[in-house]
């Protein structure tokens, strides 16, 4: 990050300006010396110069931000201050031979770091994060991706304060020295980029355990966490033994280190960091106890150790050439944790809930300031694009390979690509490549994915012919509109999986013109021209389609089809995902016409088929508990505001509100039954059986009984809050409390503050609790947690907890037509910039939709981005956000 001036704009870098580096990096021998007041980096650099770009005498230009450079010395001899110079951001070394050895020292001070890059403090302990561009905050270095080096890591320090001293790779060696203080030196044999460097120093205790690899090999496993966390690892040690075994059964990828660490820092700008064999952890995706997480906080913890835990092979032992491929390896090691979550828990279900989560989020960047291919063009801000897109839709591009290859040709194909590059900083057309080849098929129609940005739109029209007993489908592809210019869209290739079904809800048998026998009951359709048709032969009667199922390709559909197809969908599609998606068409409709009848000021009616449908979903006893939650879980207000233009915030939460009543009221005896029936009188479980309980009851209890508002609802919500034994349950109590208005509100928020006051993961979910109310004082209550003293700018996870649950999450009260919650944000985010400016510009990012909602709030947001861009000394961070914006 660097501060944008008067002066200066910032500039874009240009994914096609990639050159190799003039200089090679071999080896790199640190020396950290931790002191109070300063901490001393020296360094030792193997360099030679790369012969296949850099002539003879080329000035070395070593990376460096923020650093003072006390000494160096180039084979030993000092250099003389004419023979370099050093700026804001670099070292330059005018004249150096073709191989030699650099040493420096430089004083950086990480107790003053507040913006949590390169070397900071979190809780008196020291820490490091280098990914993208942060290891130039530690030392000068060729700090790009591409240069790869062995390193050796000697750490000091105080010996009673940070008894505990962790770099990359095996502990060799460790001494006492005078006063009190004492060092360990580490070794990695493994080349990698400076970005997967870390350090960690500080008073922690180790819950520990092993692994067998399958050739034998015994792996210690160590979560380092500060000591009142102790009791609140296991399950995090279980999550990276599960993913262990799992990829190598899955991949046979095995652990190629004897350690594995994880710690857990409170004061991490993102969730986790898959440094070699040193991963530093967001506190909140690693500690967990049954009273203090969720059901849904022990899946992301479980989730994101193994995202972490895969970066080794995807990532690590192959890493990126540049920063325009972070896809590479985030498209992928997200597929795989997807991958590793279903298989742990069920494939339907984080199937859909992954869907949900780039169909709300990540279509909607796309239809944004900020949309982007998932391999960037260019960037001012590296960390701007660690994005949804690169990461979720990347995962999305990853798994149409899987869908043109089958499981099997995937996996041959990620053999190919270790084979031929591991030890490599490659690109995304390698990986393409190396699958192309394994499975000898061409792949570069999937190029497109790379390069276009936005979400292509499927247009559908299925005809049937009763005479020739053909069913016809019609389908175009085009592109969603995106604010932001973009080349003319280019047809892509997209796998398209399709069902018939005749109406006793039997899938049809399925033949295509050109074939002689039908081939199975669900077919592969790849679209790959601007339009195309398919036709079915032998179709007996008008089938109901059931489209992209499984939702094969990141795409948006079109389909104009009658209410029935969807109840009937609904009910009878063996595609567990196309069912529930029916299920969400429908409502959502039905959501949208009612917005416009509440706008309009007319009656509000709800279509009794839809009633029908959520009743046959309700009493549906061979459904999964977790998949019927998410049947009947309305979608939310703010992915339905993306399907409207302009965005009506009222006219959705009251349309939302509405249908969930009539749905109560309607339902109030059958949803009572499944309360009573789900809620356990028996002490906490973790199994599948006790989630899926706990996550249908919890979603009847808040997303419907609670609409209800009677005394023997809120008798019930008041019994759960109390007895609670777990905090999935307290926490989904006080969630319904948080929507009424009565004084066992401010009770239970007291009794939950007393209680956990003094664990910070738990306190954000109080926070977050109170910013995700729907009751119109949120804003004004919001307004004055900001001012709480447990309110804390320098702790992004406390920031995200208030403000980002309520800017983002909470659409209908942070749009409040007055604009109060916009000058807030505004004023938050200058003051966080002087801070930590990354999360600062994550922050802004909720004015990104500012263009699509009504004039007034236009308006409004525009004069507070406005005021934003206008502040000099803006981060280039928020800079970029805000500027694209605007534009
Ligand atoms: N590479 C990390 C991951 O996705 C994310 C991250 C990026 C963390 C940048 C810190 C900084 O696993
Ligand atoms: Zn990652």
């Amino acid at each position: 990050m660097n501060k944008k001036t008067e002066q200066t704009i910032p500039q874009p870098i240009y994914r096609h300006d990639y050159r190799q580096p003039d200089y090679w990096i071999d080896k790199v021998e640190l020396a950290v010396d931790l002191h109070d007041d300063v901490t001393i980096v020296r360094s030792i650099l193997q360099i030679r110069r790369n012969k296949d770009t850099a002539s003879e005498g080329q000035p070395l230009v070593l990376n460096g931000e923020k650093l003072t450079l006390k000494e160096i010395a180039l084979n030993g001899q000092p250099l003389p201050e004419s023979a370099y110079q050093v700026d804001r951001e670099a070292l330059i070394i005018f004249s150096v031979p073709d191989h030699f050895e650099l040493s420096t020292v430089v004083a950086i001070k990480p107790h003053e770091n507040t913006e949590l890059v390169g070397l900071y403090q979190s809780n008196g302990n020291y820490c490091t994060q280098c990914e993208a561009e942060s290891f130039r905050r530690i030392t000068y270095f060729l700090d790009r991706p591409d240069v790869m080096a062995t390193y050796s890591t000697t750490i000091s320090a105080d010996k009673a304060r940070y008894p505990v001293l962790l770099s990359n790779g095996n502990r060799v060696a460790t001494g006492e020295l005078e006063n009190n203080r004492h060092w360990v030196r580490w070794e990695d044999p493994f080349r990698k980029p400076s970005y997967l460097f870390a350090l960690v120093a500080g008073q922690l205790v180790c819950h520990h355990g092993t692994f067998k690899t399958m050739s034998g090999r015994e792996i210690r496993l160590e979560i380092w966490v500060e000591p009142q966390n102790i009791d609140k690892c296991e399950h995090a040690l279980l999550s990276l033994q599960k993913a262990m075994q799992w990829d190598e059964q899955t991949f046979g990828l095995e652990y190629d280190l004897d350690v594995y660490m994880i710690v857990a820092v409170n004061d991490f700008n993102m969730g986790a960091m898959e440094n070699k064999g040193l991963n530093v952890f967001n506190s909140k995706f690693v500690l967990c106890r049954p009273d203090t997480a969720t059901d849904d906080d022990y899946e992301d913890i479980e989730a994101v150790i193994a995202h972490e835990y895969f970066h080794n092979w995807t990532g690590n032992r192959v890493t990126c050439r540049d920063w325009f491929q972070l896809t590479l390896k985030e498209g992928l090691t997200v597929y795989r944790d997807q991958r590793f979550t279903a298989d742990m828990t069920d494939f339907a279900l984080k199937r859909i809930r992954d869907v949900k989560k780039l169909r709300t989020l990540q279509f909607a960047e796309d239809q944004g300031p900020m949309a982007h291919p998932i391999r960037p063009e260019s960037y001012i801000e590296m960390n701007n694009f660690y994005t949804i897109t690169v990461y979720e839709k990347g995962a999305e591009v990853v798994r149409l390979y899987e869908t043109l290859l089958g499981k099997e040709g995937f996996a041959k194909g990620l053999a190919r690509y270790f084979e031929k590059h591991d030890g490599q900083a490659v690109t995304c057309d390698d990986f393409r490549v190396a699958m192309a080849e394994a499975n000898q098929i061409d792949l570069t129609p999937l190029d497109r994915w790379y390069s276009q940005a936005g979400t292509p739109v499927c247009e559908v029209r299925g005809r049937y012919d009763a005479e020739q007993m053909t069913y016809t489908l019609q389908v175009t592809q085009s592109r969603a509109p995106t604010p932001a210019v973009q080349p003319a869209f280019m047809p892509c290739l997209i796998p398209i999986r399709v069902s018939l079904f005749d109406p006793k809800g039997q899938a049809l048998p399925l033949q295509l013109a050109d074939e002689n026998v039908p081939i199975g009951e669900e077919r592969l359709l790849s679209l790959s021209e601007t339009q195309q048709q398919f036709i079915f032969v032998n179709i007996p009667q008008e089938p109901v389609l059931s489209f992209l199922r499984g939702f094969s390709a990141p795409v948006q559909v079109k389909m104009q089809r009658p209410r029935e197809h969807l109840a009937f969908l609904m009910a009878h599609d063996n595609d567990s995902f196309n069912r529930w998606d029916a299920g969400q068409i429908l409502a959502q409709e039905l959501l949208l016409n009612l917005a416009q009848d509440w706008a309009a000021g007319r009656e509000l009616k709800l279509d009794p088929l839809f009633i029908q449908s959520f009743g046959k979903i309700l009493t549906d006893s061979r459904l999964n508990p977790s998949l019927k939650a998410m049947a009947m879980m309305l979608p939310d207000e703010k992915f339905l505001g993306q399907q409207i233009e302009p965005i009506d915030v009222d006219a959705l939460y009251e349309a939302r509100s509405f249908m969930t009543r009539v749905l109560a009221r309607t339902f109030r005896r059958e949803l009572l039954a499944l309360y009573q029936q789900y809620h356990s009188t028996s002490p906490y479980s973790n199994s599948r059986s006790a989630i899926d309980a706990r996550r249908l009851k919890n979603t009847v209890l808040r997303h419907f009984l609670t609409a209800l508002q009677d005394e023997e609802v809120i008798a019930l919500i008041g019994q759960q809050f109390q007895h609670a034994d777990n905090m999935t349950d307290m926490q989904a109590a006080l969630s319904c409390l948080m929507e009424l208005e009565i004084p066992e509100r401010e009770q239970a928020l007291q009794q939950f503050y007393g209680r956990w006051q003094h664990d910070p993961l738990v306190l954000d979910k109080w926070f977050a609790l109170q910013a995700s109310s729907s009751l119109p004082k949120t804003l004004d209550r919001v307004l004055s947690l900001a001012s709480h003293p447990d309110f804390n700018l320098r702790n992004p996870n406390r920031v995200r907890s208030l403000i980002w649950t309520f800017c983002s999450l909470n659409q209908v009260r942070f749009h409040s037509a007055d604009g109060r919650a916009y000058k807030f944000l505004a004023e938050l985010v200058l003051e966080l910039d002087r801070l930590n400016p990354q999360l600062a510009s994550r922050l802004v990012g909720a004015f990104n939709q500012w263009r699509r909602f009504d004039k007034l709030r236009r308006n409004l947001m525009e004069s507070q981005l406005n005021t934003i861009i206008a502040q000099p000394n803006l981060s280039t961070d928020v800079y970029e956000i805000v500027s694209r914006s605007l534009n």
